[in-house]
C-alpha cells in the first residue's frame, strides 16, 4: 500500500557495460483504459487491434487522456494510499527476442522511469511492480524468457498510485513508460553495483582512487598508470574536477565477463570555516532548477535535448543545477560530469499538496508518518547508489516541499551511510538538523542580507541554532523566472559575493513547461493548466522558465549570463579593472576586443591582451590609446573564448564591460513663432490635442501610467502584498483624462491637463509645453502629483498611435534585446534595428514585453519611406507593438494578439521595475517610484 517496489533487484550503479543490452524503445502495442483493475487479457499474446503507443512517452502526449498542471493541489480526492476508481490506465505490449549470444548469467529487464506504478508480466507471468517514477526499476526475467523464441512483456501503467502522494511536484501531471526500457544481459560474474571513490587533497596535489564491487574486478586507468584490484587504493598526482574545469580520466572496471567505462573525476566538497568549499577553494553556485521538460513529449527527453539543455547552460554562464524535483535521466548526470556543471542530485519526494491540507508537517503528511519511511529510505537509496559515481554530484538532496517529519532523519541517514564524499541537502529542514547545508528559497534582499552577516534570527535550541549558524547558506530556488523577469539578479549576486556563507544558488526555473498544442481553428500554441480540460489546475504559473517552451532563451537568461559572466570588466579611473568570479580556474581561456563607438557608430577598435586572472582575484590593465571623439562615446570590451571550448566555438561572447566616456551635448531647442493650430510639423486640435505629425495622422498622445500587468505585478505567492491590488485599488488602469487649459503663445502652445481616476482625489497634473525650431516638433511635458500618493506607479510615460505602415525600428540605447530597471545588464548601449513584431517578446501569458530602456533616440520607418525619429534630452524607455496595452493584457496566449492597424508607440520616463514577486522577492525599493514632479523633453521629427 505505501509503494515499494515488488519484485526487484537490489538497485546498483548506472554503467555503461560491453554486457549485452537491447534497447526496447520504439512502438509498443496500446491499449487506454480507465482502471487498473480491468482483466489483465493482454499478458500472455500479443494483443491484436490494439493502437500504437511510442515508448519512451506520456500517453497523454499521444492522443490518450489529457495533461493536468497543478503546483501543489492533488488532482485526486486525498486519502493516502488510495486513490479513486478512476484511475487513467495504460496496457502496454511487445515483443522482444533474446539474443543466441547471451550465454548463461541472468537476464534482467529494467525500466529506467515510470509514472507513477506500474505491473509487468514476462510471457504471461507476473514478475513484479514499480515504484518511484523517475528510479530505476529492475526485474530477473531469465526465468521466464525463451532463448530463441518470441518473447512478450507486458506492462499495465496507472496514472494514480501511491506513488503519486509523494510525488506531487509542481508539474504536469504525466503517465507512462516515459524513459527507455531495456532487456541487459548480466553474464556470470558481472559487475553489480560498484562505487568509484576520487578524492582530491588540494594541499597536496593528491587524488586517492578507489573501487569496490561485488565481484572481483581490476580498476584501470591507463593515463594515470593505473592498474589495480577492487577493494586497493591508489594515491597519486591528479588534476582535480570543477564545474569550471571537468577534468574527466577514462578507466574501466573490469570483471571476468564485463567492462564497465568510467569517466573519473577527482574532487573533495566540504564545509569549511562555514563556508562551501570544493577543492580547497570556496565555490559560488550560479545555478538554476531544471525540470525535464519538452513541449512536445514531456518528461521523456531525447539525448539531444539533454545534451542542448547543459550546452544552453553552460553558454550562458550557469555552473549548477538543481535536478528539481527528482533524480533526472542518467545520461544528463554524465553529460554534466563531461561538460561540467555542479549538480544538486534531489530525491523523487514531494508531498506539498499535504499543506493545503492542513499538514504541512506532522503525521498527516507522509514525510511524518512512519508507515512511509520504508518506500522514503527505498527512494534515497535507489538514488545515491544509481548515481553515486557521478562526480558532478556536490550533494544529495532528499526531496522538496514535504515539510519537516520523522522520515528525513532516515532518509538522510540512508545517503550518509552510502556516501560520505557528498553533503545533504534537504529543502525544508530550515532548522539544518538533518542536512549539512542551510536552505531556503526566494527570500528576499533583506533576510539573505542578515544569513550573509549570520545574523539571521535565532532557533529556540541554542545546540541547533549554532549547528545551523555554522553552515553556509544556499537559495535552493530563487529570482522566480515567470514571464518578464526576473528582476533583481544584480542585487542578488552583490550579496553572494559579499558574504562567504552565501553559496549562491539556483534561478526557478529552467524552462517555461507549457505544453504545444493547437486551438479550434488549428492554431499552435503552448497551452498551460486549464487549457487542456482540467477540473482543477493552477493556470500559467508552469510557465516559469529561464527559456521559451522551443529552448529559445528568453531575456531573464540573456540578463543571468550577464550578471554570472566569470570576468567582470570595469573602469578604474583610467584602466581596466578585471576581476575573475571564476572559482577554480584562471581566464587564460579568454581573449578580447574593445570597440570606442560615438551615437553607436564604431570610431576605433583593436584587441586586448587579457592576462589569466587567477580565480577570484583581481588585474588592472592600461586602457588603449582612443582618439579624441565629441558626441556621446561608450567604450566597450567583448571577451570570447580564445579557442573552441567543447561547449562553444571560439569567439563565444562571455562577459562585457562598458562605460561611458562622454557625455552627449546638451541643446535648448531654438523656438520659431507658431499659431494655432500648428506648432511646427505637428498639428493640434481645438482642445490642444496633437491631430497629425506633418503627414502622419495620429492618435493625440496622452499621459499613459499603466502597464499590461506581469506575472511579478501580480505576485501569486508573494511575501507581499501584490503591488497589483494597489494599483487596481487607486484605479491606475482606468484614468481619465482632463484639459484644462489650452494657451497659444507666440513661441509655443501651452496645454494643461489632469489625470485622474474615479472615485479618487489623486491625480497627475500634466503640462505640455510645444515648441519647433521650424524642424521638428518638441515636447517638455512635466507632470506633478496632486494629493497624498502611497502606491508606486506602473509607468510614467505618453502613449501615441501612429499609422500602422511602420514596420522598423532603429534606435540608440539598451539593446538588442529587451531590458527593464532591474533587468538591463545585459543590454548594452548600442545602436540597433529591429522590425516592430521582433520587438515583441513572445511570454507564454503576454504582458508587458519588449522594452527598450535608456533610449536617446528611436526612429520608426515605414517601407514606403515615411520616419518619425524621437529624441530624448533625457532617455527613456519605449515600446512599440501592434496591439494597444488593453489587448495586450487581455489576451491569454500570444496567439489572441492581432495587429491592428495602428503601431502604438508608448515613451516612458521610468517604469516599476519586474522583480519575482510572482513567487518570492517583491521589487526592490531602489526600482520603485512614487510620483514626484517629473519631466520629460522629446522632440519628434518627420521624413517622407
Ligand atoms: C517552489 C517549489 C517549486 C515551484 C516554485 C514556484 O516553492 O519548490 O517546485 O513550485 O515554488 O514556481
Ligand atoms: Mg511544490
Amino acid at each position: 500500500m505505501f509503494e515499494t517496489s515488488r519484485g526487484t533487484l537490489p538497485p546498483r550503479a548506472w554503467s555503461r557495460s560491453d554486457a549485452g543490452r537491447v534497447d526496447l524503445s520504439g512502438t509498443w502495442a496500446f491499449r487506454y483504459g480507465d482502471s487498473p483493475e480491468a482483466p489483465a487479457d493482454f499478458v500472455e499474446a500479443l494483443p491484436e487491434g490494439w493502437g500504437e503507443i511510442k515508448v519512451p512517452g506520456h500517453w497523454q502526449l499521444q492522443g490518450h487522456g489529457a495533461p493536468i498542471y497543478t503546483n501543489q493541489r492533488y488532482p485526486i480526492p486525498v486519502d493516502v494510499p488510495r486513490v479513486p476508481d478512476e484511475n487513467p490506465t495504460g496496457d502496454y505490449a511487445r515483443e522482444f527476442d533474446v539474443p543466441a549470444s547471451w550465454d548463461g548469467g541472468r537476464i534482467v529487464l529494467r525500466f529506467e522511469g515510470v509514472d507513477s506504478f506500474a505491473r509487468v508480466w514476462v510471457n504471461g507471468s507476473e514478475i513484479g511492480s514499480t515504484s518511484a517514477s523517475r528510479l530505476p526499476n529492475e526485474f530477473d526475467v531469465t526465468d521466464h524468457v525463451r532463448r530463441g523464441e518470441r518473447n512478450l512483456v507486458a506492462v499495465r501503467v496507472a496514472q494514480w498510485s501511491a506513488n503519486s502522494y509523494i510525488e506531487d511536484q509542481d508539474m504536469w501531471w504525466l503517465s507512462g513508460l516515459f524513459r527507455e526500457v531495456t532487456l541487459l544481459h548480466r553474464p556470470d560474474g558481472s559487475i553489480g553495483d560498484h562505487v568509484i571513490t576520487a578524492d582530491f587533497d588540494a594541499a597536496a596535489g593528491l587524488g586517492t582512487l578507489s573501487a569496490t564491487a561485488d565481484v572481483p574486478a581490476r580498476l584501470v586507468v591507463p593515463e594515470l598508470g593505473v592498474d589495480v584490484a577492487a577493494g586497493e587504493s591508489v594515491e597519486l598526482a591528479v588534476e582535480p574536477w570543477s564545474a569550471e574545469e571537468p577534468r574527466l580520466y577514462r578507466g574501466t572496471l573490469a570483471s571476468e565477463s564485463e567492462t564497465i567505462e568510467l569517466a573519473i573525476g577527482f574532487r573533495r566538497v566540504e564545509v569549511a570555516d562555514g563556508v562551501l568549499v570544493v577543492n580547497g577553494r570556496p565555490i559560488q553556485f550560479r545555478g538554476v532548477n531544471r525540470h525535464e521538460f519538452h513541449p512536445e513529449t514531456g518528461r521523456a527527453l531525447d539525448e539531444q535535448t539533454m545534451l542542448d539543455d547543459v550546452l544552453l547552460m553552460k553558454r550562458h554562464n550557469l555552473n549548477a543545477v538543481r535536478t528539481s524535483h527528482y533524480p533526472p535521466h542518467p545520461r544528463f548526470l554524465e553529460l554534466c560530469d563531461e561538460y561540467g556543471l555542479w549538480v544538486i542530485d534531489e530525491c523523487d519526494f514531494e508531498t506539498h499538496g499535504f499543506g493545503g491540507q492542513g499538514f504541512s508537517s506532522g503525521p498527516g503528511n507522509p514525510v511524518d508518518d512512519e508507515r512511509w519511511q520504508p518506500a522514503l529510505v527505498e527512494r534515497m537509496r535507489r538514488m545515491v547508489i544509481r548515481d553515486r559515481n557521478r562526480p558532478s554530484i556536490l550533494m544529495w538532496s532528499l526531496g522538496n516541499e514535504c515539510g519537516p517529519g520523522r522520515n528525513i532523519a532516515p532518509m538522510a541517514n540512508a545517503g550518509r551511510e552510502l556516501d560520505t564524499t557528498r553533503l545533504i541537502h534537504y529543502e525544508r529542514d530550515f532548522t539544518s538538523e538533518h542536512v549539512d547545508i542551510h536552505a531556503n528559497m526566494y527570500l528576499d534582499f533583506h533576510d539573505l542580507e542578515a544569513l550573509g552577516r549570520r545574523e539571521e534570527e535565532a532557533l529556540d535550541d541554542a545546540a541547533l541554532d549554532a549547528h545551523r549558524r555554522a553552515q553556509p547558506f544556499i537559495l535552493s530556488e530563487y529570482a522566480h523566472a515567470m514571464g518578464n523577469g526576473p528582476g533583481g539578479l544584480t542585487e542578488y549576486q552583490e550579496l553572494f559575493d559579499r558574504y562567504p556563507r552565501l553559496a549562491g544558488g539556483f534561478i526557478w526555473e529552467w524552462i517555461d513547461q507549457a505544453i504545444l498544442t493547437t486551438d479550434a481553428e488549428g492554431r499552435e500554441f503552448y497551452g498551460y493548466g486549464g487549457d487542456f480540460g482540467e477540473e482543477i489546475h493552477d493556470g500559467h504559473f508552469v510557465a516559469d522558465g529561464l527559456l521559451f517552451p522551443d529552448r529559445t532563451p528568453s531575456p531573464g537568461l540573456i540578463e543571468a549570463k550577464k550578471v554570472f559572466e566569470p570576468l567582470r570588466i570595469e573602469a578604474a579611473s583610467d584602466r581596466i579593472r578585471l576581476e575573475s568570479a571564476r572559482d577554480a580556474v584562471t581566464t587564460r581561456d579568454l581573449a578580447a576586443r574593445w570597440s570606442l563607438e560615438t551615437e553607436g557608430e564604431v570610431v576605433a577598435s583593436g584587441t586586448l591582451d587579457l592576462p589569466p586572472v587567477p580565480a577570484r582575484e583581481v588585474v588592472e590593465i592600461a586602457m588603449p590609446d582612443l582618439p579624441e571623439t565629441a558626441g556621446e562615446t561608450w567604450f566597450t570590451v567583448r571577451a570570447v573564448l580564445a579557442a573552441d571550448a567543447p561547449w562553444a566555438e571560439a569567439g563565444h561572447e562571455v562577459a562585457t564591460g562598458q562605460w561611458q566616456l562622454t557625455e552627449p551635448a546638451t541643446r535648448e531647442p531654438a523656438r520659431v513663432t507658431v499659431a494655432e493650430p500648428a506648432v511646427g510639423p505637428g498639428s493640434f486640435d481645438g482642445h490642444g490635442r496633437l491631430e497629425s505629425l506633418g503627414p502622419l495622422l495620429v492618435d493625440a498622445p496622452h499621459l499613459d501610467v499603466w502597464r499590461a500587468p506581469i506575472d511579478n505585478d501580480h505576485c501569486f505567492w508573494g511575501f507581499e502584498p501584490p503591488v497589483m491590488d494597489a494599483w487596481l485599488r487607486e484605479g491606475l488602469d482606468r484614468m481619465h483624462h482632463r484639459t484644462d487649459e489650452v494657451t497659444w503663445r507666440g513661441d509655443s502652445l501651452e496645454v494643461v491637463t489632469r489625470t485622474a481616476a474615479a472615485n479618487s482625489r489623486l491625480a497627475l497634473v500634466s503640462r505640455w509645453l510645444w515648441t519647433s525650431d521650424g524642424g521638428g516638433l518638441d515636447l517638455a511635458l512635466t507632470v506633478t502629483p496632486e494629493g497624498e500618493w502611497t502606491t508606486p506607479l506602473p509607468r510614467l510615460g505618453i502613449r501615441l498611435g501612429l499609422p500602422g505602415v511602420f514596420s522598423d525600428a532603429e534606435w540608440f540605447g539598451r539593446g538588442p534585446g529587451e531590458s527593464y530597471v532591474d533587468s538591463h545588464r545585459a543590454a548594452l548601449i548600442g545602436r540597433y534595428r529591429s522590425s516592430i513584431d521582433g520587438l515583441q517578446t513572445p511570454y507564454v501569458m503576454p504582458q508587458d514585453n519588449g522594452q527598450r530602456s535608456e533610449t536617446r533616440w528611436v526612429e520608426l520607418t515605414s517601407t514606403d519611406g515615411a520616419s518619425l525619429r524621437v529624441s530624448g534630452a533625457e532617455p527613456f524607455g519605449f515600446t512599440a507593438r501592434r496591439w494597444t496595452t488593453e489587448q495586450l493584457a487581455a489576451a491569454t496566449h500570444p496567439s489572441d494578439l492581432v495587429a491592428g492597424d495602428r503601431v502604438w508607440l508608448t515613451l516612458d520616463a521610468y517604469q516599476y521595475g519586474l522583480g519575482s514577486a510572482s513567487c518570492g522577492a517583491a521589487v526592490h525599493p531602489k526600482y520603485r517610484h512614487l510620483p514626484e514632479e517629473t519631466t520629460m523633453r522629446i522632440r519628434f521629427d518627420v521624413r517622407g
